[in-house]
C-alpha cells in the first residue's frame, strides 16, 4: 500500500494526527517539525471534509508558500480523492490564488481580464523607462536608475 492510499486505514494516522483530522469544526493549529506529518494531516483532513462531510470541493481552500509544495499537495490529493475533486479544490500559492481571485472577480477589483502582474524587475524597467522619458534629473534619480537598468537587462516579460 502506498503512502497516501486511499484505500489506507485509519492507522496510517498517529493519534494526534487522526486528532487533527477529525478536528473539523473552527480554526485549528498545527505545530511540528519537519517531516513530522503536517502534509499529511493537511491531505487526510481535506479528503475527509470532501469524503466523509460532503463538503463540495469549491469550498476548500489550501494555501503554500511555494510552488513545490502546492504541487505535492495535489498530487496527494489526486490520490487521496482523485483527479476529479482535487481540480475543483483551491489549492495553490498565496500568489497564485490571488491572482486567480483577482483574474476571476476583475472587475470588482477595477481591473481588466487580462491584467499584467508587474514583479519587481518590471517594475524597476518600467519606472527606469520613465525616467529616461521624461528627462528627470540624474541626480534625484541616479541610485535607482543604476540598479534599475542593471536588473532591467535580465527582465523577463511581466507574467500574464
Ligand atoms: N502517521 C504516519 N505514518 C506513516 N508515515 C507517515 C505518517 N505521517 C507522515 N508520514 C510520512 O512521512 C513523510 C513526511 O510527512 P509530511 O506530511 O510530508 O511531513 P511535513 O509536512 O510535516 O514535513 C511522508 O512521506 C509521509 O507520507
Ligand atoms: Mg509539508
Amino acid at each position: 500500500m502506498t503512502e497516501d492510499d486511499p484505500r489506507a486505514p485509519p492507522s496510517d494516522l498517529n493519534e494526534p494526527q487522526a486528532r487533527a483530522v477529525a478536528a473539523t469544526e473552527g480554526p485549528l493549529l498545527v505545530f511540528a517539525g519537519a517531516g513530522s506529518g503536517k502534509t499529511r494531516v493537511i491531505t487526510y483532513r481535506v479528503a475527509h471534509l470532501v469524503a466523509t462531510l460532503r463538503v463540495p470541493p469549491y469550498r476548500i481552500l489550501a494555501v503554500t508558500f511555494t510552488n513545490k509544495a502546492a504541487g505535492e499537495m495535489r498530487a496527494r490529493l489526486g490520490r487521496l480523492v482523485g483527479a476529479e475533486v482535487t481540480r475543483d479544490l483551491w489549492v495553490g500559492t498565496f500568489h497564485a490564488t490571488c491572482a486567480r481571485l483577482l483574474r476571476r472577480y476583475h472587475k470588482a477589483a477595477g481591473l481588466e481580464r487580462d491584467f499584467l502582474i508587474y514583479d519587481d524587475a518590471d517594475q524597476r524597467a518600467v519606472v527606469g523607462r520613465v525616467i529616461k522619458e521624461q528627462k528627470l534629473a540624474a541626480t534625484r534619480c541616479g541610485r535607482f536608475s543604476r540598479a534599475s537598468t542593471k536588473r532591467s537587462r535580465k527582465a523577463a516579460g511581466p507574467s500574464r
